[in-house]
């Protein structure tokens, strides 16, 4: 049985077959639209969370299956003093096929250890969030039409920001990939990132403050938003909260065909009047994320259809 942990979990060529399957799915939709017929997807989140969430319902129910679960930890037996160990021990008699968030890293990790049906990474602390780098990487291959020869633009919060991390593992798979890594100094990537990933790979990758330096460059500017929930303290969040906001004016200084990703949600740092520009692709990114996770569940539950 396969659990998705991190995006390395798949290699080059399964995530290569799944982005394809994710694909054919936007194209028929009708032909999945029974493939989970009598299967059940529990979403397992003792965390916040809009898209992640939903979306991995709307992709069970696309393909005929049902869904259960609970969204905060306060509402879980987690409340009463629960481990994951022992509720997933439970979901898994329950359900087929399990997502999981957490603000503890690892905790999913710990979960798979003692399941029965395939747990999915929804998300662990400041760690990683495969499931949106699928997401970020089938927005690519789509609106880009490739996944190698790519000048990325990270901006925001590089510290804590899981859908950074994962999606730097990922794309240093591909040839040619280049970053421009924009943060303010105290929210730089961790030093793991920048040394055992970046490095020991050769991957390029400069780091700078100014969005305006990196701008011209850029085939993706990735945005985040500054992670409040992970700082020790407000009047640090407080200060970093605007570092950066994408504008108008800010976009005149970009190719013509540089997309603006963000995986949402956002707070200042795109200015809505962005929304309007051609290259903005963070609501059809979060369209591409229903499809993604329909092909994850179909290739975890080994689902063929034909
Ligand atoms: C991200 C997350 O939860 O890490 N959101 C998401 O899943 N789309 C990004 C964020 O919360 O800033």
């Amino acid at each position: 049985m396969q659990h998705l942990m991190s995006p390395l979990d798949l290699s080059v060529e399964e995530l290569d077959r799944l982005l394809t399957l994710a694909n054919d799915i936007e194209s028929h939709p009708q032909k999945y639209a029974h493939a989970c017929e009598g299967k059940k997807l529990a979403t397992c989140f003792y965390e916040p969370s809009t898209r992640t969430r939903l979306s991995f319902e709307a992709a069970m129910l696309n393909l005929g299956g049902s869904v259960l679960g609970f969204s905060t930890a306060d509402s879980s037996s987690a409340a009463k003093g629960e481990s994951v160990s022992d509720t997933i021990r439970v979901i898994s008699c329950y359900a087929d096929i399990c997502a999981m968030r957490h603000p503890k890293e690892g905790a999913p990790l710990v979960a798979s250890q003692k399941s029965t049906i395939p747990v999915i990474n929804a998300g662990d602390g400041g760690h990683q969030h495969p499931t949106q780098t699928l997401t970020d990487l089938l927005t690519i291959r789509s609106l880009k039409g490739r996944l190698d020869n790519l000048t990325i633009g990270l901006c925001g919060d590089l510290k804590f920001g899981r859908t950074v991390h994962s999606l730097i593992h990922a794309l240093i798979r591909y040839p040619n990939i280049r970053f421009m890594l924009i943060s303010p100094e105290e929210l730089r990537v961790p030093s793991y990132i920048r040394e055992d990933v970046l490095r020991k790979n050769q991957v390029p990758f400069q780091e700078v403050e100014r969005l305006e330096e990196a701008m011209g460059q850029l085939d993706i500017l990735y945005m985040t938003r500054v992670q409040r929930e992970r700082f020790f303290n407000e009047d640090d969040y407080v200060r970093m909260k605007d570092f950066y906001i994408l504008n108008k004016k800010k976009m005149a200084l970009a190719k013509e065909d540089m997309i603006v990703m963000h995986p949402l949600p956002r707070v200042n740092e795109i200015s809505v009047d962005v929304d309007d520009d051609p290259r903005a692709a963070y609501f059809k990114q979060a369209q591409y994320g229903v499809y993604v996770r329909m092909a994850l569940i179909l290739t975890l539950m080994e689902v063929s259809v034909c």
